[in-house]
Parts: structure tokens; sequence; C-alpha cells
């Protein structure tokens, strides 16, 4: 069987991390693409990822281009183009750089790659994946945005520290949109099944989920740009679910369809993802609080995405 295809789109710091992870646990060939003005910088990083593999194993080929024509036949897209956050900058501040370049890469992965499974990370997220999917015209099941896995990873590192047990035991639940008012699902986050809020304080928590909530913001405040290897290693985790039929459960911006009471909107939500790309959309029960969160977190969301369609 041929190895896969797996189209990068953007070849900068998130774009860069996805390579080699993605090479590293030979899921597939990788086709760096970036702008012209960026497309010996894509071929320059795809043959340093590349030299690498003799000391890695790694079979995969990695490749850089800005021609669009090398993506044809790609399984996964994953979408990093546009520009990063820069210190105090919310992700909402990006939509204006984004929207153009994020409907540049739909009208041409449409015409490229009509297949493929999309992962967005472009931000802000929840417009940015809802712009692609509404201008590409795509099923649900093939386009999913990347946030929760990352804001339920950041939670859980907090959660770690502060309990000192090992992150391998922590399970972690982010929904809603990828923004200040993300809702961190407190009655799903256990250690190893023990519910979390029989360990903590409701201070600490409260202060936990307040961290998780800037946690990007942290990062970009440190380093003066957005952070690049939990976003890539989260969107590897939702990649190899395709690739590999895992079924795994994972919160992702989905595309709900009344789910949660919510309709023509992505949001986080958990979703099964498979073979046939979001296979189910899962409806938890949420207390009286956490609903609440939600829909302030939706209706933050839906602000950006009014914004994104009134520039239609
Ligand atoms: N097509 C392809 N690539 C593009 C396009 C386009 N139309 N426009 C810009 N790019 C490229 C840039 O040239 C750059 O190399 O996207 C790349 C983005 O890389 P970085 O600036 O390093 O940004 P990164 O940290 O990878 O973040 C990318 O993900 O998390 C989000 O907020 C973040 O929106 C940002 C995105």
């Amino acid at each position: 069987m041929a190895r896969k295809k797996i189209g990068l789109i953007g070849a900068g710091n998130i774009g860069g991390e996805l390579a080699n992870l993605l090479a590293q646990k030979q899921l597939g060939d990788v086709v760096l693409f970036d702008i012209p003005a960026k497309e010996n910088f894509a071929k320059g990083k795809a043959l340093d990822l590349e030299q690498a593999s003799a000391l890695s194993g790694s079979d995969c080929r990695i490749s850089g281009t800005a021609n669009w024509a090398d993506l044809a036949g790609a399984d996964v897209l994953i979408i990093t183009a546009g520009i990063p956050r820069k210190p105090g900058q919310s992700r909402d501040d990006l939509v204006g750089t984004n929207l153009p370049i994020i409907r540049d890469v739909a009208d041409n992965a449409k015409k490229h790659c009509p297949d493929a499974f999309v992962i967005v990370i472009s931000n802000p997220l929840d417009a940015m994946v809802y712009e692609y999917k509404r201008r590409v015209g795509a099923p649900r099941e093939k386009v999913v945005g990347m946030a929760g896995v990352l804001d339920s990873a950041r939670f859980s590192l907090f959660l770690a520290r502060e309990t000192g047990a090992s992150i391998k035991d922590i399970r972690t639940m982010v929904l809603g949109g990828h923004g200040d008012d993300m809702v961190p699902v407190l009655s799903y986050c256990t250690i190893s099944g023990i519910p979390i809020t029989q360990l903590l304080g409701k201070d600490v928590l409260d202060g936990i989920v307040k961290r998780t909530r800037g946690g990007g913001g942290e990062i970009v405040g440190l380093m003066g740009t957005s952070a690049y290897y939990a976003p890539a290693i989260s969107a590897v985790a939702m990649a190899e679910a395709y690739l590999l039929d895992q079924k795994r459960v994972l919160p992702c911006a989905a595309y709900l369809e009344g789910e949660y009471g919510y309709k023509d909107l992505y949001m986080g939500v958990p979703v099964v993802i498979g073979a046939g790309g979001v296979e189910k959309i899962v409806s938890i029960e949420l207390n009286a609080e956490e609903k609440a969160m939600l829909a302030k977190s939706a209706d933050s969301v839906q602000k950006v995405v009014d914004i994104v369609k009134a520039k239609s």
C-alpha cells in the first residue's frame, strides 16, 4: 500500500513541527506548502527535516513547495496558513488578515485535493474552520478544527503540576470556542477516574481554569509569537486518529447541526475521529453552569462568524 500523503499549508512554526512529528511517526509523506515568497524557506525546512531521517529511521519523504499541484491527491491537509498573535492581541484580532488567506487556501484545496480530511489550526479558529467549510462546501465529516485537544492538554498539564499526579492519568475536556471563554468541563475531568472536584478545592480549580483559558496568551506574552509544539502534537493526534481509524474521542471544533442546541456553527465538542473523519458528535450532559458558559462561548464565536459573513 502506498504511503499516505499529508499536506501542510503553512510552513512556519507549527508547520515545521507538524512535519517533524508526522515523519517521525511515519504517518505519511509530507508536503510543506507556503506562499511563493517562502518557497525556498519551505524547501529548506523540508530538506533539514528529511536529513534528520537518517537518525530517526523514517522512510517518509518531506518536500517543500509553493505549487498547489504538488498537493494533488493529499489524504490529509493541516492548515496553519496565516499570521500568529503578537503580545496584546486576541485571536479574534487576526480575522482581518487571516480571512483572505483561509479563502485562498479553501479555493485551492477544493481544486487540488477535494477528498482530503482537513484540520484547520489558523486563528480565530472557530470562524476560520467555519469559513473553510462554507467556501469549499465540504461535508462536516471532512472538516474539523484543532483547539479542544490543545486546550485540554494545557488544562491537564496544570492539573498534573498542581496535584503532583502523572500526566498520563489525567483526563480533561475543554469545550466551546477557542477563546478566552472556552469551557473546561470540570464534571468530566478526572485523575484515573477520580473526579478532579474531589481532589482539589474550588479556589485552586478556579485558578487553573483561568490559566487554561489564557494558556495561549501566556505563551504569546513570553515568546512574542504563538505556541507551536503543543498545537502541532494536538493536530497530529487528530490526523493519526483519522489515518489509523482509531475512533478516538477528542474535543474538536465540529460543525453543529442542532447538537447542544446550536446550528450552523463550529465549536468545540467531543467527537469520534476515525477513518470516516468526524464520525460522530458525542452529546454529553452538562450542568446548568456549564451550559451557561457554553452559551457565552458560542455567542463569542458567533460574533466573529458574523464579521466573516459580513465580509463575503
Ligand atoms: N498559503 C499558504 N501559506 C500561507 C499563506 C497562504 N495563502 N499565507 C501565509 N502563509 C504562511 C506564512 O508565510 C507562514 O510561513 O503561513 C505560515 C504561518 O507560519 P507562522 O507565521 O510561523 O505561524 P504559526 O505559529 O505556524 O501559526 C499559524 O496557527 O495557531 C495559529 O494563531 C496561529 O493563525 C496562526 C497559525
